[in-house]
C-alpha cells in the first residue's frame, strides 16, 4: 500500500476500507508517513468528508495508537466532554455531583489556551492540589472516592496529537469528521463506558450555530456507538459566558457556590441537566428520576461534602483557598457607557478580555495568575443605567485594565429592546428515555 494512492483515492471522493486507515495512522504515528502527505490526506478529508463507518473506524484507530486507560474495574463509569467555552466550570460541579450519587468520574482534563480556560489550571488555583498524578494513583482515587480529574497521565492518542498539531498549521481543522475523531479518540482511550458531550454552540464556542453543532455532536454520539459506549450529547448557548465568573479562582468559588445550593441559574441549569444526563446514562434511571436525585444532592450538601472529599484526597486546601479569597486583589469596575438592554455579549471577546488580565494564555508556554478574570454584574437581556457598574476586573499580574476594559467593552452590545434569550440547552442527542 502507498500513501499517495490512497490520498488520491480521497481526492476523488472514495471511501477507504478498514486497511487502508490502519496503515495510514500507524504509518504516520510511527513516522514512515511525513507530515505533507498526512496534510495533503487532510485537506482531501476536508473537501470530500468521510462515511460514519470510516469515521468510526479512524477513531478507534486513534484511539489504540497510544496508551488506553483500563477502567473495567470500576462501576458506572462516565465522563463528561466540553468543546471548550468562557466561564465553563461545569466539570466541577458535575464531577463530585455525579460521584455522589454513585457514578464514577475518572476524568482527565486539559489547560486552556486562548480565551476558553482549562478544568486542571481552575484547580490549580486551589493550594496544593495534584493534577500529576500516576495511573496507579488516578485509579485507586476514582476506585476510593468515585471520582479523580487529573492532567492527562500516559501517553493517550497520540495519533490524534501529531495530527490536531498538523491540521492546526495547514488549515485542515474545520472538518466535522476530523473534529469528531480528535474528540473522540481522546475519550474512548480514557476508558469509560457511558460520555455525555456537552457540545457549545454561539459567539465563544468552536462552532457557531446550532446546526453546526447538532451535526458534530451527531457525528460524535455515532462514533462513540460504533465504539461500545453508551452516549448522549447537549447542545448548550455559548452566545454569552456561562455563569458571572471567568477566571480561574473566581470560577473555583462560583462552582463552590453551586454546589452549595447557590451560583447563578444558568450555571445549575447546564449542571443538572449535564448530571442528570450522565446519571441516566450510567445507573440506568429515567430522565426525571435522575433531575431529581441530582436537584436532592445540591439541597441536601451530599455534592458539596464529595467536592471536599475528593479536593482534599488529592491534597488541595481548600481552607487555604478560601483565605486566599479574602484578600483583595487589584480591581476595577467598569461602567456602562450608555443606559438600555444589554442585547448581546461576545463570549469570546470576554474571555479575551480576562486573558489579557492574566486568567488564560495566549501561547502554551505563559503563566496564569489565578486570581485574574472577571465578574459580570449585569448579563444579556438586562437593563443598564448610564454609568451603572457592569464588570468587576481583577488583576495581580497586568499592569493596567486599559486593555482588558476596551476588549470587554466591544463585546458588549446595548440596545433600546430587550432581546430575544435563546434557551440554553438547545437540543439533545441520544440519551432521552424510551
Ligand atoms: N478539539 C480537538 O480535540 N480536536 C479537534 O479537531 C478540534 C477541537
Amino acid at each position: 500500500m502507498r500513501a499517495v494512492d490512497l490520498i488520491e483515492k480521497k481526492k476523488q471522493g472514495n471511501a477507504h476500507t478498514a486497511e487502508e486507515l490502519r496503515f495510514l495512522i500507524d504509518g504516520f504515528t510511527k513516522g514512515e508517513i511525513p507530515d505533507y502527505q498526512m496534510s495533503a490526506w487532510a485537506m482531501a478529508v476536508c473537501f470530500n468528508g468521510m462515511t460514519a463507518e470510516e469515521t468510526a473506524l479512524l477513531t478507534q484507530y486513534m484511539a489504540e495508537s497510544g496508551d488506553q486507560v483500563d477502567l473495567s474495574g470500576l462501576k458506572n463509569t462516565v465522563d463528561k466532554h466540553s468543546t471548550g467555552g468562557v466561564g465553563d466550570k461545569t466539570t466541577l460541579i458535575v464531577a463530585p455531583l455525579v460521584a455522589s450519587l454513585g457514578g464514577t468520574v475518572a476524568k482527565m482534563s486539559g489547560r486552556g489556551l486562548g480565551h476558553t480556560g482549562g478544568t486542571v489550571d481552575k484547580l490549580e488555583s486551589i493550594p496544593g492540589y495534584q493534577t500529576a498524578l500516576s495511573m496507579e494513583e488516578f485509579l485507586n482515587l476514582s476506585q476510593k472516592h468515585g471520582m479523580v480529574v487529573a492532567g492527562q497521565s500516559g501517553d493517550l492518542a497520540p495519533a490524534d496529537k501529531k495530527l490536531y498539531a498538523l491540521r492546526d498549521v495547514t488549515a485542515t481543522v474545520a472538518s466535522v469528521p476530523l473534529i469528531a475523531s480528535s474528540i473522540m479518540s481522546k475519550k474512548i482511550a480514557a476508558g469509560a463506558k457511558s460520555i455525555v458531550l456537552d457540545v457549545k454552540c454561539g459567539s465563544g464556542a468552536f462552532m457557531k450555530t446550532a446546526e453546526d453543532a447538532k451535526i458534530l455532536a451527531e457525528a460524535m454520539v455515532e462514533i462513540g456507538t460504533a465504539c461500545g459506549r453508551k452516549m448522549a450529547a447537549l447542545i448548550t448557548n455559548m452566545d454569552l459566558p456561562l455563569g458571572s465568573a471567568i477566571g480561574n479562582a473566581l470560577e473555583v468559588e462560583e462552582a463552590i457556590a453551586v454546589l452549595q445550593g447557590q451560583g447563578p441559574e444558568d450555571l445549575k441549569e447546564v449542571c443538572i441537566a449535564l448530571a442528570a444526563q450522565m446519571l441516566s446514562l450510567c445507573r440506568k434511571w429515567s430522565l426525571a428520576q435522575a433531575e431529581a436525585k441530582v436537584k436532592e444532592a445540591l439541597q441536601s450538601g451530599a455534592a458539596y461534602a464529595k467536592f471536599e472529599e475528593w479536593i482534599t484526597a488529592q491534597s488541595g486546601d481548600l481552607n487555604a483557598f478560601l483565605q486566599q479569597r479574602k484578600v483583595p486583589c487589584r480591581s476595577h469596575r467598569v461602567v456602562a457607557k450608555e443606559s438600555g438592554y444589554i442585547t448581546a455579549m461576545d463570549a469570546e471577546q470576554i474571555g479575551i478580555a480576562a486573558m489579557l488580565l492574566g486568567a488564560g494564555r495566549a501561547k502554551k508556554e505563559d503563566a496564569i495568575d489565578y486570581a485574574a478574570g472577571i465578574r459580570l454584574l449585569k448579563k444579556t437581556g438586562e437593563q443598564v443605567q448610564k454609568g451603572e457598574s457592569i464588570a468587576e476586573l481583577f488583576t495581580a499580574s497586568a499592569e493596567d485594565f486599559e486593555g482588558a476594559e476596551r476588549c470587554f467593552l466591544n463585546a458588549l452590545t446595548v440596545g433600546a429592546q430587550p432581546p430575544k434569550i435563546l434557551p440554553l440547552i438547545l437540543d439533545r442527542i441520544g440519551g432521552a428515555d424510551e
